[in-house]
């Protein structure tokens, strides 16, 4: 069965959901979206993705997939003007665009393995707390990763580390401090990082909301990232260099299945 798409109130097959070239999403890349996971045919935590946008119709989408396991995408853009001006259209409707993909996020071959990452200068722009669908410098990252056979880039800034390329990025300190850094214009806040903060706090885990150096991730107890496309996942070399015994530690697993039943339980 061909994949459902939704765009601007309608539901298509994918080959025919397009929109126009004059989409301000293409040309300026002036739009933004939203990536949720789907387990049992349910969306994961979507409260948060919620507070970033809406739902009724992912739902729908979900239902005429036949959607059990994977993800809904979901782009908001300024829309189609009648030519190319850089400032805002008067009288345009935004761009409401969706499909889903199929993914089986918890029985992913990674959660057991871990991933490696490489680390890169982050060149984004200064506004990362907004999801943008200008993503070149996150492209150019992951291509660099994927060229390096690392499962994700984690972007450095002024010698620290910002956040994964689509993720964010934890430590777990010898001393059992769970550190990922705080929220800023310098991240995008991510709904899966703001979940096992609260999970972990809930816990008696100690959190600090700080920056950290990859020196200090290498000689961390644990690493991982976090996002709604692969939820909890072990890091487990960084720049070719393990950490710690180079397995997802004890507090990663215990974390992604916390995170896990915690996704379930509150699935939409
Ligand atoms: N990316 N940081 C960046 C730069 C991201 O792109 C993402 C998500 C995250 C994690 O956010 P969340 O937990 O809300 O998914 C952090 C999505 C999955 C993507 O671009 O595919």
């Amino acid at each position: 069965m061909d994949q459902i798409a939704y765009v601007n109130g309608s539901f298509v097959p994918m080959a025919e959901a397009k929109v126009s070239i004059l989409d301000r999403g293409f040309l300026f890349a002036d739009g933004i979206y939203e990536v949720a996971a789907v387990l049992d045919g349910k969306l994961i935590d979507n409260a948060s993705h919620l507070a970033r946008l809406q739902r009724s119709v992912e739902k729908e989408l979900v239902a005429r997939n036949n959607l059990v396991n994977g993800m809904v995408y979901l782009e908001v853009t300024r829309g189609a003007d009648t030519g190319r001006d850089f400032a805002f259209p008067k009288g345009v409707k935004p761009t409401l665009i969706m499909f889903t993909s199929v993914k089986d996020i918890v029985n992913a071959p990674a959660a057991k393995t871990g991933i490696g990452v490489i680390t890169v200068p982050d060149i984004r722009w200064a506004r990362r707390d907004i999801k943008s669908v200008a993503l070149l410098a996150q492209v150019l990252a992951k291509q660099a990763a994927a060229e390096a056979g690392a499962g994700e880039a984690w972007m450095i800034e002024d010698g620290m580390v910002t956040e994964g390329g689509s993720s964010s990025a934890f430590i777990l300190t010898q001393d059992d401090v769970l550190v990922t850094r705080q929220n800023s214009s310098a991240i995008l806040p991510g709904c899966t990082r703001k979940a096992v903060v609260a999970l972990a706090e809930e816990r008696q885990l100690r959190v600090e909301e700080r920056p950290f150096t990859v020196e200090e991730a290498l000689v961390a107890k644990e690493a991982f990232i976090t996002s709604a496309s692969l939820f909890v996942q072990a890091v487990v070399t960084i720049d070719g260099k393990t950490v710690a015994n180079g397995k997802p530690g004890p507090m990663t697993d215990r974390l992604r299945e916390i995170y896990i039943d915690f996704a379930r339980a509150t699935a939409l």
